[in-house]
């Protein structure tokens, strides 16, 4: 079978690092895939190995400087013609800069102007890796959605032994196929996301409402659209933009949102539910602003709000049903009852009390519990891995109903 690489155009950076060498070893991998390889060097990556054996072995020419002699505008034309950006070795630097935004040579030009997708191979001493300001550079571009392979423990350049080393060549090409295979995981198919909280109206100044910032629902419809599925952003009030590409619609109470998920759920394939919905809604609406001259105590009476998730479990024939579920206590539990009681495929769970997790924060700590019960407790990560991980669990849901469907 053709390789996922064959004939796709890949723009490799390589920044200075002593691991620079590696780097033709994957021009190498990449051309026996049938991928065509545009080399680009820093000039600290000039140090370590010449131009001359990218150029050969890429047969193409080595991009080496933002003001061409030729007045080539490659910083613009080789970002087009991307289908992925892979840098390694990514050194300390070239990551800072990334993370900054900043772009004051080729490379990190590219960076900004490419829609690829873009794959991070660090490479350092240990000493280096362990810098917090480099942690949270990493952390700042996961939650951009670019994908990092490595570093490895192993034997470093100085002859200690620690984090830093960068990923072996062929596991780096193997990790590139299998990305450009997941961009068309979801080809064909739509995909309904709820996001951010909902905010039910007291008076005409004021609401409740809860935490939820919308970032999980937000990373989730990116990552979808990443992996090439239409995706309807259903998100209640948040500050954040939505991402490109998603037919979106903004609401505000949990009726507006009910409304418009049960609209829209006869054509899709399936609903991630990552919303924050109100339970409550207060029974009565104030028409003006309430006065507390006018009252010693204010007693509002609340009642219940339509239960989306339900409603679409009961609804969801083949449909796949992605539900969150947002504790204090009793995580597990409560999470395989919400699987059981909503008509759940898969529930992500999390214990919003610990510090990492929930609410307005960019990372979170979940646990996946499918329909058969299988359960898997992810690590702290940033809200786009997360949905990394959630869109790879529907992927192995839609497969193995697709196959059941086969076999019936
Ligand atoms: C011998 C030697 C090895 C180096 N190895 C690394 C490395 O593995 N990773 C890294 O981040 N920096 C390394 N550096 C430092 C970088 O080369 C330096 O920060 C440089 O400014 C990076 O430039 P660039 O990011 O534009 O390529 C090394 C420097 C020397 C002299």
């Amino acid at each position: 079978m053709d390789s996922a690489l064959k004939r796709k155009n890949v723009l490799l950076g390589i920044s200075g690092s002593i691991a620079a060498y590696k780097a033709a070893e994957i021009v190498r991998l990449l051309r026996k895939r049938g991928a065509a390889v545009y080399p680009i060097m820093t000039k600290a990556a000039t140090h370590f190995v010449h131009p001359i054996t990218f150029q050969a072995l890429a047969s193409q020419k080595v991009t080496l400087e933002l003001f061409d002699k030729n007045k080539e505008m490659r910083h613009l034309s080789l970002p087009r013609l991307a289908d992925l950006l892979l840098i390694a070795p990514a050194s300390a630097n070239v990551i800072g800069k990334m993370a900054s935004g900043i772009a004051d040579e080729i490379l990190t030009t590219i960076v900004l102007a490419t829609e690829a997708p873009v794959v991070i191979a660090p490479a350092m001493d240990h000493g280096m890796y362990k810098s917090p300001i480099l942690q949270r550079n990493i952390s700042k571009l996961k939650a951009f959605g670019y994908r990092f392979i490595g570093p490895e423990k192993g034997d470093l350049a100085s002859g200690e032994v620690g984090m830093g080393r960068m990923t072996e060549p062929s596991e780096i090409v193997q990790y590139l196929e299998e990305l450009i295979q997941s961009r068309d995981d979801f080809r064909g198919k739509t995909f309904l996301v709820t996001a951010g909280p909902t905010r039910e109206r007291l008076d005409t100044v004021r609401f409740f409402s809860n935490y939820s910032s919308g970032k999980m629902g937000y990373a989730l419809a990116e990552e979808g659209r990443w992996r090439g599925a239409k995706i309807i952003l259903v998100s209640g009030p948040s500050s954040l933009t939505p991402p490109g590409g998603v037919e979106f619609y903004r609401v505000e109470s949990a009726q507006e949102m009910y409304d418009t998920v049960m609209s829209k759920f006869p054509q899709v394939d399936g609903v991630l539910m990552a919303a924050a919905v109100s339970d409550y809604r207060p029974a009565r609406r104030w028409q003006n602003k309430i006065k507390k001259e006018s009252r010693e105590k204010l007693v509002v009476e609340l009642v219940q709000n339509p239960d989306i998730l339900k409603e679409l479990g009961e609804k969801k024939a083949n449909k796949i049903l992605v539900g969150f579920c947002a504790e204090t206590k009793d995580l597990e539990k409560e999470a395989r009852k919400k699987l059981i009681t909503k008509g759940l495929d898969l529930v992500v769970a999390n214990d919003v009390t610990l510090e990492g997790a929930g609410f307005e924060v960019d990372t979170n700590i979940v646990t996946l519990i499918d329909g058969q019960g299988k359960k898997e407790a992810l690590s702290r990560r940033s809200k786009r891995e997360v949905a990394q991980k959630v869109w790879d669990k529907v992927k192995q849901l839609t497969e193995v109903r697709k196959i059941s469907r086969e076999m019936a």
